[in-house]
């Protein structure tokens, strides 16, 4: 579904005249009020309607109800009975590094545990990489993501851990999405063996100046293998003091501290919440910090998959992410998480593409996406499909028969 540069500049002039999409045969919009501005406040619980229409008019949602009830439009499209859904949104994404990992995935698949360590294989070839093929790889995942349906993304830096290669990768992050997120505390580089301090250091200092000015988020990988509590709270108060927003990559490989963390200093999300005991449960479920599961990862390294249910039983809010990056997830399909929540962690059809979509929303402080409230950002994804459920019903299917962003047509008839 690749689209030239003319098919681009098409589907904007499009955009600049009102779209009536009828006949929509499922209209989730996660916004249950539909009376003008109700979606102002972000995604509410999941809504959906049937026999629905919705009008985008100058890159927003203009309006949504029952079809016969639709307003005149520039521009009419026929659903044919299919479903509309929010674009998703995939708030954790590792997507600025070179190389790949296929061997370590087959050895996994053999029997071979997932080590943090190796992340540092993919941090030597991403510092001998030049910016052209970082960029080239970034451009193609990031339209690999849209192209599925996934309209707002994180992503993180993460695999250059120098001064120089952190400020590239968060630089380059920054032409993709305004999502970025500095990880310059994802593990401790060789160079540092021995002296972990040293490093934390680097990352609370001139490794931050460089990066904090293209920078959203501040992200630490706390965990054993990486870095401690301690460390991990170092570097997030750092990041806070120089105006990022906190988010921690917590409790992937074992029990720890990186929750309890992620709630303390006020986290938007903590993520993976593989291992979690009952405090960690209680404390997610009592704070507005979002628990992110990441259930390609479980597919990928063979670890037991998070109980969402016992989450979102507690009241936590969750949200799906794919955590696309070469070593522990190489997916970049928000479907295939939403099918392996449904399967393998106990969610609803509908919880799983809430938390695709809104709960990706609220990990990322967004009100704007996630919701087809009236007010919302007009992301929207068409399915080859009469409801959202074909989404894990019909796993490994492609099903996205169209995608709007910012209310262009950017893929799809
Ligand atoms: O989210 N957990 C830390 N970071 C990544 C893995 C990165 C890698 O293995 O290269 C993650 O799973
Ligand atoms: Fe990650």
């Amino acid at each position: 579904m690749k689209l030239s540069r003319r098919d681009v500049a098409a589907y904007a002039r499009e955009a600049a005249v009102s779209v009536l999409i009828t006949n929509v045969g499922e209209l989730v919009t996660n916004q249950p009020e539909l009376q003008a501005g109700a979606g102002r406040e972000g995604p509410g619980p999941f809504a959906a309607l049937a026999g629905a229409a919705l009008v985008i008019d100058e890159g927003r949602v203009a309006w949504t109800g029952p079809a016969a009830r639709a307003p005149a439009a520039d521009q009419v499209i026929d659903a044919g009975g299919r479903a509309v859904l929010p674009g998703f949104v995939d708030s954790h994404a590792h997507l600025v590094f070179a190389g790949e990992r296929g061997a370590e995935f087959a050895a996994r698949m053999a029997g071979q545990p997932y080590r943090a360590g190796g992340i540092r294989s993919t941090v030597a070839a991403t510092r001998q990489a030049g910016d052209g093929q970082l960029r080239a790889n970034l451009r193609r995942l990031a339209a690999e993501m849209l192209a599925q349906g996934t309209t707002t993304f994180e992503c993180k830096s993460g695999y250059g851990l120098t001064v120089r290669d952190e400020a590239r990768s968060v630089a380059l992050a920054a032409e993709v999405t305004p999502e970025v997120t500095y990880l310059g505390a994802h593990v401790v580089p060789p160079e540092f063996d021995g002296n972990p301090g040293g490093y934390v250091d680097l990352v609370s200092g001139a490794m931050l100046d460089a990066c904090a000015p293209r920078a959203k988020w501040v992200d630490v990988f706390c965990e054993r293998g990486a870095f401690g509590r301690d460390e991990a709270a170092a570097v997030l108060a750092a990041g806070m003091a120089a105006g990022l927003r906190p988010r921690v990559h917590a409790n992937q490989l074992g029990t720890g501290p990186g929750v309890r963390l992620a709630v303390q200093v006020g986290a938007a999300s903590a993520d993976h919440c593989t291992y979690l005991d009952n405090a960690d449960v209680d404390a997610l479920a009592s704070s507005a910090t979002v628990a992110t599961l990441l259930p390609g990862v479980e597919f990928s390294t063979r670890h037991p998959y998070p109980d969402a249910r016992r989450l979102l039983d507690a009241g936590a809010t969750v949200a799906l992410a794919t955590d696309c990056n070469p070593g522990s997830c190489f997916t970049s399909s928000m479907a295939f998480c939403i099918a392996l929540a449904v399967r393998e962690m106990r969610m609803t059809t509908q919880e799983a593409v809430w938390a695709a979509t809104a709960g990706g929303a609220r990990a990322l402080r967004r009100a704007d996406v996630g919701h087809l409230g009236v007010g919302a950002r007009a992301d929207l994804v068409m399915l080859d499909a009469p409801s959202h459920s074909y989404l894990a019903y019909r796993p490994g299917v492609p099903l996205v028969a169209a995608v709007w962003q910012g209310g262009e047509r950017v893929a799809g008839e």
